[in-house]
């Protein structure tokens, strides 16, 4: 024996290598001038039926919070979490309730878990320690060995192998709903419904247009090219209107498109393939532009009809019409998508304007940016 820096002697590195493991944490802490005054173990004899029903309910509480990982992560995927129009079914609310109630049934059953182990199936011990704040020597490190070995006997992981399989259970669903969450929108994948807008044809809504999406006003009237003075600007939508989907052009975020009428001389440089987007086709009058600024998605549509400059007053990207609206100026980097249209004759022998397909690059901001 020698003395200890701490607090009681320090045993000898010899001595301590031929104590028990649990000698050796109490040699160790009183060492450290921590005393152990009580310290009983709850099941000297092991596998009694009390220990296993006690080993059962802890095991119980993980399962039940494994079971709430597992019911977040399929509520996740599966609970409907979209608004529909009004007057449609709205089960989109239970999805926050859900993921919120599981998550907490899962982190509440882990803590009692926990608590209920501590409680039932570690040993009782009370202790009273000194505070100190020399470096360790090697006998501390050695002691300190010796309290973490005893400390894993104390918790009866190595022998209890319910409660291990139970805890890594509970242990894997919450590490596994955080990376539910982050990774979420990987799981739902969205498909090819970004690249899509309501202007998508739709045969079995329009057969008689040949499938084309008629153009509208916000209150739903067609748009005819006598509309619009030279020069003017309209805010047009796709006019489909699907109640049981809840579809809506004019609600759709996506959908918003500029549809310009030049000024008399001025025409349109057009991009690759482009050409004959406009109306008519060679040699165009109107045009028609996504609304939604390819910078972060605000609406463009502060017009100049002299120098055919549009505006977006958000972060003032300005993009020129005359060259397929480009942009000239500002964080905007790439084009306003452009929406091919054409004209059909309606049932009052009026000219309306119909979408002839969808855009044909994805509408919105710069993280849609291709090489
Ligand atoms: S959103 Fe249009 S310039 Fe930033």
């Amino acid at each position: 024996m020698t003395d200890g820096s701490h607090g009681g002697t320090m045993p000898s590195e010899e001595e301590i290598r031929r104590m028990t493991p649990e000698e050796a944490m109490i040699a160790g802490a009183e060492v450290d001038g921590v005393r152990i005054v009580h310290r009983r173990d709850r099941f000297p004899i092991r596998g009694t039926k009390a220990e296993k029903r006690a080993e059962r309910g802890v095991a119980m509480a993980f399962i039940v919070s494994a079971l709430a990982g597992l019911g977040f992560i399929v509520a996740f995927i599966a609970v409907p979490f979209r608004w529909h129009l009004p007057g449609t079914a709205q089960n989109f609310k239970y999805y926050t309730p859900a993921l919120g109630g599981l998550l907490a049934i899962m982190l509440i059953f882990l803590g009692i878990g926990m608590v209920l182990w501590s409680k039932w199936l570690m040993p009782e011990e009370e202790a009273i320690q000194d505070r100190h704040d020399v470096p360790s020597s090697e006998e501390d490190k050695l002691l300190t060995e010796a309290a973490l070995i005893v400390g894993l006997e104390d918790t009866g992981l190595p022998r209890r192998g319910l409660l291990m399989r139970s805890l890594l259970l509970a242990g894997g669903a919450m590490a596994t709903v955080p990376l539910v969450a982050l990774v979420g929108g990987m799981i739902k994948k969205p498909g090819d419904k970004l690249f899509h807008t309501l202007f998508k044809p739709n045969p079995k809504m329009f057969p008689e247009s040949g499938g084309r999406v008629p153009i509208v006003y916000s209150d739903w009237r067609r748009v005819s090219p006598d509309d619009l003075e030279p020069g003017g600007l309209a805010t047009v939508f796709p006019g489909v209107r699907d109640e049981v989907n809840g579809y809506n052009g004019v609600n759709d975020a996506s959908s918003p498109t500029l549809l310009i009428r030049l000024k008399p001389g001025q025409t349109v440089k057009p991009r690759k393939g482009q050409g004959t987007f406009g109306w008519p086709a060679h040699n165009p009058e109107y045009i028609a532009f996504s609304k939604i600024c390819t910078h972060a998605g605000c609406p463009a549509s502060l017009y100049e009809q002299q120098t055919g400059r549009l505006l977006c007053p958000c972060h003032q990207s300005q993009f020129q019409v005359l060259e397929d609206a480009k942009p000239v100026f500002g964080p905007a980097t790439r084009s306003l998508p452009k929406l091919p249209i054409t004209v059909e004759t309606g049932k009052d022998g009026r000219q309306y304007f119909v979408a002839l397909s969808d855009y044909k690059e994805p509408i919105g901001p710069g993280f849609w940016e291709r090489p």
